[in-house]
């Protein structure tokens, strides 16, 4: 078959689906969710009224806000079968290989599969909302040795997440910055995780399998895994003197440098200028992190050599520096992310079932045709083989 539109490598501006939902201009360093600005959003709005706005498409009023707020406040507790399972999972896992085991599993307690039935959805949303922060918090416990402890119903969303996780009440600055996060992370066009989320809904699937596969495209290290690579690449630098040489040696090896680059912002990602001020506060308040040193010098030196290019820090550049002040660890960091862009993942998953057609693209095959089968006593050596088959598709 013969593709009728030219083939681009990881679909680079390739149109997948109409929405409505958000808008990135990556030459001015814009974000908007159903048309907001994301610097407004990030002022004046909470995670929850903001996942609302994606997902139904407008402001709620303060009853309807109140009514949302309240459904997922009582629907956080995790099922006593999900917190054994979690217990049979290895302390040495990955959160997101958790995180994703964990989401499935909720299809098994919540399958009825009801696609048009407008309360089948919102229960299904009240659901994953309220219960992957739980399930992140359970495994951070359980993987310590330690049981879970329950959400406490007086906490409001990010609050009742930190409290979850460090057994503290976290301060009001700490939970409030924390709550900005979770409003960055929630939404952004169509990314790799958002796309997978697509595809698993085009199948008309249940929701719980359309937020697992999202997990699943999130944990990469060239999507949401980047800002644990980023505290990692900041442990590696060392110190202030070593940012040079580093940034020299990653040009020098082609390598990269995690949270810079992005496939559609050339400008720095209005959402690193939101984190870096949220880092600053934490610092203010909490005590300065000698990373910031080395991550303010990376930036420069950045600039300096792969501007040109169009290269800049993304949102995972600075968010890592907030998470660690925040005292979460570093390979919580994407499973945080996960906790936010569920609403994202959730608001296309509606979307999709609005006006569904699964995702079934096309390809150029590049391989032989009648090719003659050979029997196994007239194989030669592998090697033989592969050669062979090099020649063939020359
Ligand atoms: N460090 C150094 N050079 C880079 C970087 C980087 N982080 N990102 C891109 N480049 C260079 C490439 O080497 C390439 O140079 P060349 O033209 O001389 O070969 C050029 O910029 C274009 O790179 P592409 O790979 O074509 O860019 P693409 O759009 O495919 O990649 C991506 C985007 C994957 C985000 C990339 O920038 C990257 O790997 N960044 C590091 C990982 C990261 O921070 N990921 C988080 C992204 S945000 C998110 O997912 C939430």
């Amino acid at each position: 078959m013969t593709a009728a539109c030219e083939y681009r490598p990881g679909l680079e501006g390739v149109p997948a689906t109409q929405s409505d939902i958000s808008y990135v201009d990556g030459q001015r360093g814009i974000l908007e969710y159903r048309g907001i600005r994301i610097d407004n959003l990030a002022n004046h709005s909470t995670f929850l009224e903001s996942s609302f706005l994606l997902i139904w498409g407008y402001l709620p009023t303060q009853d309807e806000l109140d009514e949302f707020e309240h459904e997922i406040r009582y629907h956080r507790r995790l099922k006593y079968r999900i917190r054994d399972m979690m217990k049979c999972f290895p302390e040495s896992g990955h959160p997101m290989d958790a995180l994703q085991a964990c989401a499935a599993a909720l299809g098994l307690f919540y399958s009825r599969r009801a696609l048009d039935d407008p309360a089948y959805i919102r229960a299904a949303v009240v659901r994953l909302l309220a219960k992957i922060p739980t399930m992140v918090a359970a495994f951070q416990l359980m993987r310590k040795g330690n049981d879970p402890i329950q959400p406490r119903d007086d906490l409001d969303y990010s609050a009742n997440f930190l409290y979850m996780l460090t057994e503290r009440i976290p301060d009001n600055l700490a939970a409030k910055i924390f709550d900005i996060c979770l409003i960055l992370h929630a939404e952004h066009t169509i990314n790799a995780s958002t796309f997978s989320a697509m595809v698993t809904a085009s199948t008309l699937t249940d929701p719980y399998a359309v937020v697992a596969s999202a997990v699943g495209t999130l944990a990469g290290p060239l999507h949401g895994g980047a800002s644990e690579e980023v505290i990692l690449m900041l442990e590696e630098i060392g110190s202030v003197e070593n940012v040079r040489p580093f940034v020299e040696q990653c040009i020098e090896r082609k390598s990269r440098i995690m949270g810079f680059g992005h496939r559609v912002y050339k400008v720095k990602d209005p959402r690193a200028t939101i984190l870096q001020e949220l880092a600053e506060q934490m610092f203010e308040k909490f005590g300065h992190d000698d990373y910031y040193d080395i991550a303010l010098e990376l930036e420069r030196v950045v600039a300096e050599k792969l501007a040109h290019k169009g290269i800049f820090s993304n949102v995972d550049f600075y968010s890592g520096l907030v998470y660690r002040k925040l005292g979460i660890p570093t390979d919580l960091f994407t499973p945080v992310f996960a906790i936010a862009r569920v609403a994202g993942w959730l608001s296309h998953w509606k979307e999709q079932l609005e006006e569904n057609r699964i995702f079934r693209p096309t390809q150029i095959y590049t391989g032989l045709h009648d090719t003659p089968y050979v029997s196994i006593d007239d194989r030669g050596s592998s090697a033989d083989n592969q050669l062979v088959a090099e020649l063939l598709m020359q």
